[in-house]
């Protein structure tokens, strides 16, 4: 068996690749605030403890998913932002080439503009907020250091949340709770992925050491936030009449309208997990609803 480390594992990604690939390999979850045993606390500003973690551990493969993904905490904090999503970054990639950890970065829809969708693995990246500058400055410190790297681009994510708030998906479900009349984005076309699949293709990708370089991971429903709260209206017995959309862009951080990610590198190996949005995000709303009883 081959030992994984995941960094983010207390986070809404990593807790499902936590799940998932310890059914394949030995998994090495370290998350930072809310690391609780068997877990592993492992602050990723500070390389020496990085250095003397992987010197204990030894992991054969990494897959680093911890970062500051709110776009409105990136524009008000740079150089925190920095420091995570670039620095820590570079140096988890820099250190893995040096020790033969094969390294997977989580990237995201966020590095292009979304003016021209759907987007290539090899397109030009073109950000428009700070949250995306961050990630793509990231993507070219790891291709400059290795093309043995993997680069796994995802869009927005759902699954199982510890508060609804926690995932830019089920946060319009709170949103409909508290004000059932709110207006939702009905601008921009997002791909809900639920971070099951993405763990599942990261299962897949692993198994095969061809997969290298850039690869796009999406759910492959197109909704606006707006038509994702008229589907999770009717879960939640919210009247749809209520439900009201807003035309133009929300939220402080700019955002693009598009991003849509093709997957064309992952079809190629014949890997393809996908699942039903609505059914998806009702078993994901029942279960946080009956944990929360
Ligand atoms: N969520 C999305 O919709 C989305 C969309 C596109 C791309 N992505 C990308 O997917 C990846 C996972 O996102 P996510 O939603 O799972 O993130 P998340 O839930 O916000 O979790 C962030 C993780 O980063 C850890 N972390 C924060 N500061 C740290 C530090 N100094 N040292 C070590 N760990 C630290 C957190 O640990 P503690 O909480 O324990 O402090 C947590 O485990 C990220 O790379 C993100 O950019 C996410």
């Amino acid at each position: 068996m081959s030992t994984v480390m995941i960094t983010g594992a207390t986070g809404l990604l990593g807790r499902a690749l936590c799940q998932k690939i310890s059914h394949h390999h030995t998994v090495i979850g370290c998350g930072f605030s809310r690391a609780v045993a068997p877990l592993h606390q492992l602050d990723l500003g500070d390389q020496t403890a990085v250095l003397s973690f992987l010197d204990t551990h030894q992991p054969d493969y990494l897959i680093h998913a911890a970062a500051e993904r709110r776009p409105e905490y990136c524009e008000r904090d740079h150089q925190g932002t920095l420091a995570l999503n670039v620095a820590a970054t570079e140096f988890l990639a820099k250190t893995c080439r040096q020790r033969g950890i094969r390294f997977f970065f989580i990237s995201t829809d966020y590095v292009f503009d979304g003016t021209s969708p759907p987007y290539l693995e090899s397109d030009p990246t073109h950000p428009i907020n700070f949250y995306g500058e961050t990630k793509q400055a990231a993507e070219r410190a790891i291709i400059a250091d290795s093309e043995l790297h993997t680069i796994v681009r995802v869009p927005v994510l759902y699954g199982e949340v510890t508060t609804l708030e926690e995932s830019a998906v089920t946060i319009i479900a709170q949103q409909l709770l508290d004000s059932p009349s709110a207006s939702h984005d009905h601008w921009a076309i997002r791909y809900p992925t639920h971070v099951d699949d993405i763990a599942l293709t990261l299962n897949d990708i692993i198994a095969n050491p061809d997969v290298t370089g850039i690869i796009h991971i999406s759910g492959n429903q197109a909704f606006t936030k707006y038509e994702m709260a008229t589907i999770m209206a009717q879960i939640l017995d919210v009247p749809s009449y209520l439900v009201t959309s807003q035309a133009t862009p929300s939220g402080d951080a700019k955002r693009p309208k598009n991003c849509a990610l093709k997957d064309t590198r992952l079809l190629q190996y014949g890997i393809n997990h996908q699942r039903d949005f609505a059914t998806a995000v009702a078993d994901v709303l029942s279960t946080h609803m009956l944990r929360c009883q």
